[in-house]
């Protein structure tokens, strides 16, 4: 009854110029490893659960690389969104797609960009997630131990009490979503805070009454072509239902309304590939804190603590450079202190469609 739902439809757009619109980070091997992030998501989830469990919910226009990344899936496995709008309708249409499929689907959502270093402790916090799940109406999420009161997560505050089945899944308090900095420092200061990793565990029969319950007319708008999933119909009807959705997370829509939510504390090298300062934590670095992806062609002088992602044919001198992020791709380049990063997302909207 174990099943995935993989998101992959955002746009990595802290990542640009390497994350383009056209050929977003998820599809990207970052660390030169041999396999794009959605592979390593993928194959993380083939120790879990059948191939034929695991879903894909994309926009229209990465089907083609999905297809080309992942051969082994097959058509009814990918879920194509006509539009982006957001994870709270990419999931209401998963997990009611899945329902169509088995009523009794337990259902691990999971994004396709984060790097988990420690594959066996990630498998067991899923599978002691998915059998609480499976027991309980609960809407399970993974917490992460903060480092920084970081504005791109959600925050979660947990109680003493746990689950009957399972005392290491506690109740959860508050779950804030992307707070602003002051209130982030509170949460770290306070120390009873974790980090929502953004992987959900739960039955569809759960997060289904969580739509109806704090999303209904989202829930409305899915259920309504129920009958049609699995089937021919299904593409015209969803290229229909996401005209009338908002655009709204999954955080925001349902994790910081619902009573019923519950966090597992995890630690399995659990990392978010959000910004280049993720992967510059993440990657090899010299002696004085360089790190250059792909290193053949790099010269630095005088120069440290930099992030440098360069294509490999191309010389790259830097003297005298501190504390920089250097990335180019195709015919865009990037040089931006690493303490201003924040600020490439505006940036990329404010230049988007210029040239
Ligand atoms: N199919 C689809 N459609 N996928 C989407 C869409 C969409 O419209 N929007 C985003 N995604 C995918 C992204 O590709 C990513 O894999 C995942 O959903 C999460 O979206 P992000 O946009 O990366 O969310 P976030 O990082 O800002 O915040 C979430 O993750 C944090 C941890 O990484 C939240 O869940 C936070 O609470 C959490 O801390
Ligand atoms: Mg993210």
């Amino acid at each position: 009854n174990n099943y995935a739902l993989i998101m992959a439809g955002g746009v990595g757009s802290r990542f640009w110029p390497v994350s383009r619109t056209e050929f977003p980070k998820q599809f990207i091997d970052f660390f030169g490893v041999g396999k794009t992030l959605i592979q390593s998501t993928y194959d993380r989830f083939l120790d879990i659960c059948p191939a034929e469990n695991i879903f894909i919910v994309t926009n229209e226009q990465y089907v083609t690389l999905i297809k080309e990344q992942l051969p082994a899936i097959s058509d009814n496995q990918i879920l194509a969104e006509p539009i982006m709008r957001n994870t709270a309708p990419c999931i209401a249409y998963g997990s009611m797609k899945i329902a169509e499929l088995n009523p009794d689907a337990i259902i691990v959502v999971a994004p396709s960009d984060h790097t988990i270093a420690n594959q066996p402790a990630f498998k067991t916090a899923i599978e002691q997630s998915l059998t609480a799940a499976a027991a309980t109406d609960s809407l399970i999420t993974l917490g992460i131990k903060p480092s920084r009161p970081d504005t791109g997560y959600g925050y979660i505050q947990y109680t003493e009490n746990t689950l009957a089945s399972d005392e290491q899944i506690h109740k959860v308090k508050l779950f804030t979503e992307k707070p602003n900095i002051e209130l982030a420092r509170t949460f770290i200061q306070s120390g009873d805070f974790l980090w929502n990793a953004g992987i959900f565990i739960w039955s569809a029969r759960s997060i289904n009454n969580a739509f109806k319950k704090h999303l209904p007319d989202m829930h409305e708008i899915f259920q309504l072509g129920a009958q049609t999933y699995n089937t021919d119909m299904e593409k015209p009807f969803i290229s229909n239902a996401y005209l009338q959705c908002t655009n709204i997370s999954i955080d925001f829509g349902i994790m910081e309304k619902a009573e019923n939510v519950y966090v597992l504390p995890a630690d399995f090298g659990w990392s978010d590939l959000g910004t280049w300062s993720s992967i510059y934590d993440m990657a090899d670095k010299d002696y004085v804190g360089n790190a250059v992806i792909p290193s053949d062609q790099v010269m630095m002088f005088d120069s440290s603590n930099c992030m440098v992602n360069m294509p490999k044919e191309k010389l790259v001198i830097l003297q005298g450079l501190h504390d920089f992020i250097v990335v180019e791709s195709n015919d865009i380049l990037l040089i931006c202190p690493r303490t201003e990063e924040e600020r490439v997302k505006q940036i990329v909207a404010d230049v988007k469609g210029k040239f």
